[in-house]
């Protein structure tokens, strides 16, 4: 039994597929420790409260001992009201013959509220994910809405990639996941990201030397892993769901508790200019998490390979940073 205080996590798309895995998380102390009791707010679309309702009654079912309450809401007005953490997953799906400027136009709307309601009604501590797609440009849209809430506290998933690009790795050499260190994804959340290997090690030793096969970085490792998103969907039928949950749980988990000794991650974050990446911009770095507070890994070389796979990316974002100013969704830092 903890005596803490809870942290308010609010999450959005709370009836939707991610969140069905990402809530028992939650609830169970994956996300902030076994000693963190949590309060839930839910944020769904009036058409989904319903169902909502019934994730809320599992939810207590589960007789969670961390979990401190559930509130449910389709305003964001109150969802974000005292929120500690909040993890965006709601969003506007691609559908048929949308383009990826009618998404951006499409979700516009969506995260220019829920970042003004964050300005206006979150604690002071506040830390946002972004999980809905395009994530990176919609936390930029966020962030842009939110002026009084310092702009580091936006940031955006790359997690699952960075995952992912762990997987491979770990396919590849036979180690254990855990053996597995350094990996970086840089850039955008899309099929542009450059899975970076370079630093990377496996039990310690270079991971490029364990792999010895530069044609399987090139042909097979990056665009698995770039891919991977579209290639769930064509064999689930359904974007990745419980890994992407589980992304998220680390994201947050290590930010808030700190990355592993030796180790770092990646994560989505606004550039302070680093690496060439525009500042202001929402893009994927390696980065180092300690006492709630990240920060870029800073001086690592940068080859000519990755330095074009990286800009390549980068300058898809500002494509979308552009779309959404021009579309008065967010403001040029
Ligand atoms: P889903 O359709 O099952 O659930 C989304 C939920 O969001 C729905 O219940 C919907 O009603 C709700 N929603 C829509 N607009 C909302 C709003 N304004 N406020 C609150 N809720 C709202 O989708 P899902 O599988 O859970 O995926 C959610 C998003 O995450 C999608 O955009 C998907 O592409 C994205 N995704 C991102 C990553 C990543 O790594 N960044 C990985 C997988 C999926
Ligand atoms: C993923 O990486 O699995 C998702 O972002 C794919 C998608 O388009 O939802």
């Amino acid at each position: 039994m903890s005596n803490a205080a809870p942290v308010t996590v609010t999450v959005t798309g709370a009836a939707g597929q991610i969140a069905y895995g990402l809530l028992f998380r939650i609830a169970s102390g994956a996300l902030l420790g076994s000693d963190t009791p949590v309060r839930l707010r839910l944020l769904e679309t009036p058409a989904a409260v319903g169902s909502l309702e019934g994730v809320a009654m599992e939810l207590e079912d589960g007789a969670f001992p961390l979990l401190a309450g559930i509130d449910i809401s389709d305003d964001p007005w109150i969802g974000f009201d005292g929120a500690n953490i909040a993890i965006l997953v709601g969003a506007r799906p691609r559908t048929a013959g949308m383009e990826r400027s009618d998404l951006l136009a499409a979700n516009g709307p969506i995260f220019t509220d829920q970042g003004a309601a964050i300005n206006a009604n979150a604690a002071e501590d506040i830390r946002v994910l972004v999980v809905g797609n395009p994530a990176n440009t919609n936390a930029f849209i966020a962030m842009s809405n939110a002026p009084d809430v310092p702009a580091g506290r936006f940031t955006a998933l790359t997690r699952l990639d960075h995952n992912r690009a762990i997987a491979q790795v770990a396919e590849k050499t036979g180690a254990a996941a855990a053996d597995i260190a350094r990996i970086i994804v840089w850039g955008n959340h899309s099929a542009t990201q450059y899975p970076d290997l370079t630093h990377a090690t496996v039990r310690g030793r270079s991971a490029l030397e364990v792999i010895d096969d530069s044609a399987w970085v090139t042909d097979h490792f990056i665009p698995t892993v770039q891919q991977r998103g579209t290639a769930i969907i064509k064999a689930r039928g359904a974007s990745s769901a419980a890994s992407a949950a589980s992304a998220a749980i680390d994201h947050i988990h290590d930010w808030v508790l700190g990355t592993a000794p030796g180790d770092w991650t990646s994560m989505a974050v606004p550039s302070d200019g680093s690496y060439g990446v525009p500042e202001g911009l929402i893009s994927s770095f390696p980065v180092t998490c300690s006492r709630g507070e990240y920060a870029v890994v800073p001086d690592l070389e940068i080859g000519e390979f990755a330095r074009t796979r990286i800009d390549h990316s980068v300058a898809e974002l500002v494509g979308e940073r552009d779309a959404v100013i021009d579309l008065g969704y967010a403001k040029r830092s």
